[in-house]
């Protein structure tokens, strides 16, 4: 048994509190690489600000569970070297889907775990929440549960009411459940594409899609029901459209890529929406920079020489998040 406490990390508790009260949201960066985690760890810093590193079940595929968890000591190690007395970093599992993988990251240095069991039945969900609840907390680790499935590209119309979290559960469920915080779901949804053209307007200027709005009305409903209970929102990256073009001019192939607008997600952060996660728009900075480097320079082949931009362009963007977006900055 690893704590986290031994590795420097601190839970999700007083950070959300912090957040509700202070009107501003943490930023959760997913992770999968060095340069991903060297970005984050620069941007936190130079910005004073809290960060979630989370980990999927993907990244523990690709890039070896043991390897992110000292990644995430790691962070917290250089936090300090770059001049962070006092840093504030989360190691969490994203989207955990068993009791088991829960457990297996409790027991190695997580302080955070995400317990999706929002697939499953009602009642279902509840006692599988319960469960890691129940595990966590001997620990101190604490415990993100979802409930509303988020929307895909795949449904026919984005504003499918079903889908939506239900206001009228979410007492019940986080009283019964005893989880920390709690993803729902309002219309954000995972990855690039997060609406099909159909189910957006077009901007008659620019061309470029137009997505529908997040239903703000549902997320008040449960911030008066759960009253400065921690929310958070999945599926939150903006799919910035200069990194998108930057793609597509230098070889790549990404039409009607879209996400959430970027003044909806700081409406959302000063609401009990304390944590906002940002995978895609990483992976987009990333492969803009790359795609560029190679376009312009086709003889390089040093990994450092094209990786270099590319965690500099991903720096630039946590940077713009948390400056910009959230309002984490200067929270330290
Ligand atoms: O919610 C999904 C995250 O973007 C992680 O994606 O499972 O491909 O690592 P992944
Ligand atoms: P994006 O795909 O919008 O970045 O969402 C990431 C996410 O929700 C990770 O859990
Ligand atoms: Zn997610």
């Amino acid at each position: 048994m690893t704590s986290y406490k031994e590795l420097g990390l601190v839970n999700t508790r007083e950070m959300f509190a912090k957040a509700v009260a202070g009107g501003y949201a943490i930023p959760a960066f997913n992770f999968n690489t060095l340069e991903q985690m060297q970005a984050i760890v620069q941007a936190a810093v130079e910005t004073k600000s809290p960060v979630i590193m989370q980990v999927s079940k993907g990244a523990r595929n690709y890039a070896n569970g043991t390897i992110l968890r000292y990644m995430a000591q790691g962070a917290v190690e250089y936090a300090k070297e770059l001049g962070c007395e006092n840093p504030q970093i989360v190691l969490h599992l994203d989207h955990g889907d068993t009791f088991e993988l829960c457990k297996d990251c409790i027991d190695n240095g997580f302080s955070s775990v995400m317990i999706d069991g929002s697939s499953l039945p009602y009642e279902e969900n509840i006692a599988l929440t319960k469960k890691v609840v129940e595990y966590a907390h001997q620990f101190d680790v604490t415990v993100e549960a979802e409930l509303g499935v988020l929307a895909g590209v795949e449904d026919e119309v984005a504003s499918e009411v079903s889908h939506y979290t239900k206001p009228e559960e979410v007492v019940d469920f986080s009283t019964r459940s005893g989880c920390d915080s709690l993803a729902i779901s309002i219309g954000t949804s995972h990855g690039a594409y997060k609406f099909t053209p159909e189910q957006c307007t077009r901007d008659p200027k620019t061309g470029k899609l137009v997505p529908p709005p997040l239903a703000f009305d549902i997320l008040h409903e449960i911030e008066k029901r759960l009253p400065g209970f921690p929310i958070v929102l999945h599926g939150s990256s903006s799919v910035p459209q200069d990194e998108v073009d930057t793609i597509n001019a230098h070889g790549g192939k990404l039409p009607d890529a879209v996400g959430i607008p970027e003044e909806q997600l700081r409406e959302a952060s000063k609401s009990a929406v304390c944590k906002i996660n940002i995978d895609s728009d990483s992976r987009l900075a990333m492969t803009a920079a790359i795609r560029k480097h190679f376009d312009e320079k086709p003889g390089d082949f040093d990994p450092r020489q094209y990786l270099k931009p590319a965690r500099e362009n991903m720096k630039k963007m946590y940077i713009h998040k948390i400056v910009e977006v959230l309002g984490s900055n200067d929270k330290l």
